[in-house]
């Protein structure tokens, strides 16, 4: 049964709403782009940047993660980036990507916020083209910089605010709350932009109830902890917020020992609105395929439960309700081709 239920997974229309494009930056390309940048990476070749990867937690990861992305320089190798992503996903039936993007971490570094963006913009536009795909771009605010430097960066993205869609909040959550970043967040909401951020990863459930009351988020990444606390849990559901969940990062980071105590279970028990993703996958081992087999060759998953985890995807997407009927009718063809299979 689980192989059939895997092959569902496989199968399965779906969209991706928590994957931070530099964490899709595969060994080969970064050796590659170093080559090409002449920056020099302090490994001999791929295989040894691949041992590297063992995470005793966020922070450990969020070292390599900075250090790697060194090597993007220039718009065609922000391009190079997100089509590798692009056409990998487009392979798991992905249909709809919503990607982040760190522009502070590369404004550091001397790259134009525009040369950034142009080369992440014609990528995902050639995805929508060539591979049938949709997507949004959410620029995300690094929580371990000042609210200062958040509010210089919106006023680079200003010109370009027809590009990005939402706002999300990553990189180091011990110490830096959410509450920290009330003021620009409500600048952006003024703007239209949606949000979203990450808490509840590594963060105490506090962190989840500032990231729903101050920041007014519109989907909480990972949110993993907000599970310690059983009125935020039911608030959660209650809202219908979007949960992106990330097993294989949940299980690289340590923020779960072992794929069997996940909590997904608990999480769909609860009546919460669980996605799965992928959040790194060139760092964590997986796409989002990955992801959901992680989750069924460990936990008791069933197809049903599958099929709901992909109709979250698109209804907690920013899709508009248009192209999420069409994206639902599409995964309903597909679960009726495939459903007889389990009766
Ligand atoms: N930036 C990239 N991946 C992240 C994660 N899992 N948590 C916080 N910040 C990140
Ligand atoms: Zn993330």
């Amino acid at each position: 049964m689980p192989s059939l239920t895997l092959a569902l997974a496989d199968r399965l229309p779906k969209a991706e709403l928590h994957m931070h494009l530099e964490g899709s930056l595969e060994p080969e390309l970064m050796f590659s782009l170093a080559r090409r940048n002449n920056v020099s990476l302090p490994y001999e070749n791929e295989d040894e940047l691949r041992q590297a990867y063992q995470f005793n937690n966020l922070q450990e990861f969020l070292n390599l993660y900075y250090s790697g992305m060194s090597v993007l320089l220039t718009e065609q190798d922000f391009y190079d980036l997100t089509w590798a992503y692009l056409e990998r996903s487009h392979q798991d039936n992905v249909i709809h990507t919503e990607v982040f993007f760190d522009p502070q971490a590369h404004l550091e570094r001397g790259v134009a916020f525009e040369t950034q963006i142009d080369g992440i913009f014609r990528a995902l536009t050639d995805a929508q083209e060539n591979l049938g795909m949709s997507f949004r771009l959410i620029m995300s605010f690094l929580r371990h910089l000042p609210e200062e430097s958040a509010f210089e960066t919106l006023e680079l993205a200003l010109p370009y605010l027809d590009r990005i869609d939402g706002i999300g909040l990553d990189s180091s959550e011990m110490g830096h709350p959410p509450e920290k970043f009330e003021r620009v967040f409500k600048q952006c909401r003024d703007l239209g932009l949606r949000i979203t951020a990450h808490a509840g990863e590594e963060g105490p459930p506090d962190y989840v109830w500032q990231a729903i009351n101050q920041l007014e988020i519109q989907r909480i990444d990972h949110g993993n902890r907000a599970l310690e606390d059983a009125k935020l849990t039911a608030l959660i559901a209650d809202k219908e917020l979007t949960l992106t969940v990330c097993p294989l990062s949940n299980k690289r980071l340590r923020v779960v020992d072992d794929m069997k105590q996940h909590p997904f279970p608990e999480m769909m028990a609860k009546g919460l609105k669980v996605t799965i993703n992928s959040d790194d996958p060139a760092y964590f081992g997986g796409y989002v395929n990955d992801n959901f087999h992680a989750l069924i060759n460990n936990l008791d998953v069933s197809p049903e439960q599958v099929l709901m985890l992909v109709k979250n995807s698109i209804t907690g997407s920013w899709l508009s309700d248009v192209e999420k009927g069409h994206a639902l009718a599409r995964i309903e063809s597909v679960w009726e081709q495939e459903r007889h299979a389990f009766s």
